[in-house]
Parts: structure tokens; sequence; C-alpha cells
């Protein structure tokens, strides 16, 4: 759906999810993080750029859950440590996985997804259209209720800090694995949080678009 389209739509009150593709199990199990290889640091930082032409093909199961460990895995167990930092290791920041089967919440400790909407919200993660269509849509939600230690006028700017990390993660990523990229803030908020049925404590950060380039070689 284009732009404008979706602009007038949202206006209306009409920006609603598609249905669900096939049918989503209530929690889907990733195959382990691989948590080692990948790029040269400073390769990946080299190539790290917004891209915003995707193809529909599916991300491999090995890259999903690698690309979603990098995003929020624990990488100290002994700790529950994640891979990105977090003001008072609050761990605010829940990452919300767009898919065409439906919208999965991940679990860090599970390192599993979570159904949470049987409906295919991606193309409401953005006015763009290439949200539409390409393999996922990551959005970042802030979970207000974590955040009691953190003085309540800074929690909002804490929790896009921590988000904004996280999307890091996910370009550093997306340049080792050949995958395109590109965060997110321009989208109908309201849409998006009545399609996901946001509680108030919730509150919508980022999106994050992942999937192959369009025309792109695999890696
Ligand atoms: C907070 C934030 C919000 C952004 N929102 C959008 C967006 O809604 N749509 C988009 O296409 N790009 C968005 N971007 C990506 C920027 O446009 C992009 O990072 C910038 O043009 C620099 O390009 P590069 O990432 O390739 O270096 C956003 C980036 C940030 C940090």
């Amino acid at each position: 759906m284009n732009t404008l389209t979706k602009l007038a739509l949202g206006l209306m009150g009409q920006l609603k999810p598609l249905p669900a593709v096939g049918d989503a199990s209530t929690t889907l199990a990733l195959l382990p993080p691989a948590q080692d290889g990948g790029m040269l640091l400073m390769d990946a930082l080299r190539r790290r750029q917004s891209q915003r032409e995707f193809s529909p093909e599916p991300l491999g199961e090995q890259c999903l859950s690698d690309l979603l460990w990098a995003a929020a895995g624990i990488n100290r167990p002994d700790l529950g440590g994640r891979t990105a930092p977090s003001a008072m290791n609050a761990q605010e920041v829940e990452l919300h996985v767009a898919l065409p089967q439906g919208l999965f919440r991940y679990e860090p400790h599970a390192h599993a997804l979570q159904l949470t909407v049987a409906s295919d919200v991606r193309r409401i993660t953005g006015y763009q259209d290439f949200v539409d269509l390409a393999a996922l849509d990551l959005i970042y939600v802030a979970d207000h209720a974590r955040m009691k230690l953190v003085p309540a006028a800074q929690r909002e700017a804490y929790a896009f800090a921590a988000a904004g990390a996280m999307a890091q993660n996910v370009y550093l990523y997306c340049a080792s694995a050949g995958l395109a990229t590109v965060v997110r803030a321009w989208f109908d908020r309201h849409a998006l949080a009545q399609a996901m049925a946001l509680g108030t404590d919730r509150q919508l950060l980022l999106a994050q678009t992942v999937g192959r380039a369009r025309g792109g070689e695999r890696p």
C-alpha cells in the first residue's frame, strides 16, 4: 500500500492489519543463536547503512534466530545480561516481530517467539510502502512498568536510547549477514498501538524493517 493511502486511511482511523498468512502457532521455537563467526566488527561498521528496497523472501531459521539474539538476546546467562545496554539494567524495551504469520514478542530467556496478535501487522509498522512486504518488521516497545527505579522525567529518553542501541546491533548483524535494514520512527502510532493491543504502560518507540535487499545477492 502506498504512503498516501496509508496517510489517508490513518486519518480516517482505518489503517488496519491484514489477516495472517497461514496458521500461526502460539509459540515459535528458535534455533540456538550461533553467537560466533560473522564479519569482523570494523568491516561491519564500514558496511552499515540504511536500505529501503526489500525482497519478500523470508529469512532462514538460523538467520532469524541470530538477528533476534543480536537485538535483544541474553549474552551472559549467569547475570541475565543482554546484548544491548539499558539504564539501570531495567531491560524495559520489548522486541516485537511482525511476520506474515502474525505478531510475536521475542522472549529473551526462552529465546522463542510468543504470538501476541494473529494478524499480519507489517503494513501498519510504517507509512513507507516497503514495510508491507519485507520479510519482517521489528517493533521496539517500552514497558514503563519496568522503569520504576528510573526518574519519571527520564524514562522516555532512556527507553529511546536503549532501543537505539538494540537497533544498532541489528544494523551491524545485518551488515555482517548481508541483509538490508532501516530503523524507522515514521509510523501511525495510534493505529499500530491499536493493532498491537498495547496497554497504557507500553510505549511505541521505533520500528525497523529487515530482509534481503531487492535484487541483492545472497551472502
Ligand atoms: C530515530 C530515527 C528515525 C528514523 N526514521 C526513519 C523513517 O521513518 N524512515 C526511513 O526511511 N528512515 C528512517 N531513519 C533512517 C535515517 O533516514 C538514516 O539513518 C539516515 O538517512 C542516514 O542513513 P544511513 O543509516 O544509511 O547512514 C531513521 C533513523 C533514526 C536514527
